[in-house]
């Protein structure tokens, strides 16, 4: 999970990193009180997840409290890179900047540690200098079990040829951002700038971090920085059911049980939608093994809820998954939303294989729901789930 700017700022406070005051509001006039408090100026800084907000005019210094709600006005609203501002940070002006540096953490898939990345060259260009003058940054790997001591910041400071004077400040920085990366359980860290001032102290002007998310179940507070206004509603509905659903732009609802099965199963179906006016899958849902008819149930309710799904496609091969729960599963699925009053229109292909499948066959058969059929083979499943899709178009 991506922060915004606003909660790596209060990450670092929270480890001592040096930040500055900021309050983050979504309406304009917000802005004149805190900057009033701030001392009667601030920087206006716009909080969308994605880089380079300074060079599309996503942060404005502002001398006043009018001119602070001014640049909010103007902000609140803009398109940067395709991201609408739903929010601005309104931060306290730093101390003139003297220079501004770059450093960060991230986990170095391809070389399997962790690594730092710095440079005395920092601030909006950095992308710049990293592609024409690589030597102006530094890489050093870190060791996953040592960490950054005292003694690796040194080398790190060293690497990036920090200037003599604020060399400890910034080795002190280092450390407490390895501990932002390490007890968060983050997979980067990176701050640009970090600020030399004219009192000659460091500052975290910028900061983005990203979480991992296989580690929430460390962090029951990580629930409240994830942005739900941006979340996709049915990802959403389909989280709070524990369901592993991403969603997709095709046609053709997709379930099934493993993510290898679900995955040549969206493969499939794209082959087979090429034939039929080029419908796709409209979603990945893999409901596990050994899911019982509720999961099925839960798992058909968000589907059918997708208004871009036209036609469905359950494909379970019974492994641990017995099919007579699945077929179950589609029988009851259907009944509690016919209960509840919802109409259903949208065609369901079955295809069961493996374990009961003889006797999940017998229950949609006898069931003998006029949306659903069966068909005993994956690819002739798809193809018909495709041509439905198509029908419906
Ligand atoms: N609180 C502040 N006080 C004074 N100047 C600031 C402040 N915050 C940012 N700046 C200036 O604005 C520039 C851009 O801000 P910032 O780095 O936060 O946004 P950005 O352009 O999205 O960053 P990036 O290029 O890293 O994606 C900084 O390099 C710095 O010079
Ligand atoms: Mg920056």
């Amino acid at each position: 999970m991506d922060l915004f700017e606003y909660q790596a700022r209060d990450l670092f406070a929270k480890h001592d990193v040096p930040v500055l005051a900021g309050e983050v509001i979504d309406t304009p006039e917000a802005a004149r009180e805190i900057t009033e408090r701030l001392g009667g100026k601030s920087v206006v800084k716009a909080q969308v997840k994605v880089g380079g907000r300074g060079k599309a005019g996503g942060v404005k210094l502002a001398a006043t409290p009018d001119e602070a709600v001014a640049r909010s006005t103007d902000i609140l609203g803009m398109d940067i890179k395709g991201h609408t501002v739903h929010k601005v940070m309104i931060a306290e002006t730093a101390p003139e900047i003297v220079e501004e540096y770059y450093v960060s953490f991230l986990l170095d898939r391809a070389n399997r540690t962790f690594l730092s990345i710095a440079s005395v060259e920092g601030g909006m260009d950095i992308e710049e200098v990293a592609a024409t003058r690589p030597e102006a940054v530094a890489k050093t790997p870190i060791d996953a079990i040592d960490g950054v001591t005292a003694e690796k910041a040194r080398e790190i400071v060293e690497a990036a040829k920090f200037p003599a004077e604020v060399a400890d400040k910034v080795a002190d920085v280092l450390v407490k951002l390895w501990d932002v990366f390490i007890k968060e359980d983050a997979l980067l860290v990176e701050v640009n700038p970090l600020a030399k001032v004219a009192s000659g102290d460091v500052i975290a002007l910028d900061g983005k971090v990203s979480l991992d998310d296989n580690a929430e179940f460390r962090h029951p507070e990580f629930e409240e920085l994830h942005d739900k206004a941006a979340a996709n509603p049915l990802e959403a509905a389909a989280k709070e059911k524990n369901l592993n659903y991403v969603k997709l732009d095709g046609e053709v609802g997709i379930i099934g049980n493993g993510a290898g099965l679900v995955m040549s199963t969206l493969d499939v179906v794209a082959y087979a939608g090429e034939k039929h006016g080029d419908v796709k899958p409209a979603n990945f849902l893999d409901i596990g093994g050994g899911a019982s008819a509720q999961v099925m149930a839960n798992g058909l309710e968000i589907i059918l809820g997708d208004p871009d799904v036209k036609s469905v496609f359950v494909n379970v091969f019974g492994g641990i998954t017995a099919c007579d729960e699945v077929a179950n599963g589609i029988v009851q699925a259907l009944k509690l939303l016919e209960d509840r009053g919802e109409e259903v229109t949208k065609p369901l292909v079955v295809r069961l294989d493996g374990n009961n499948a003889e006797l999940g066959r017998q229950i949609l058969t006898d069931a003998n729901h006029p949306l659903v059929q069966r068909v005993d083979t994956m690819d002739g499943a798809a193809d018909k789930a495709a041509e439905l899709a198509h029908a419906a178009k």
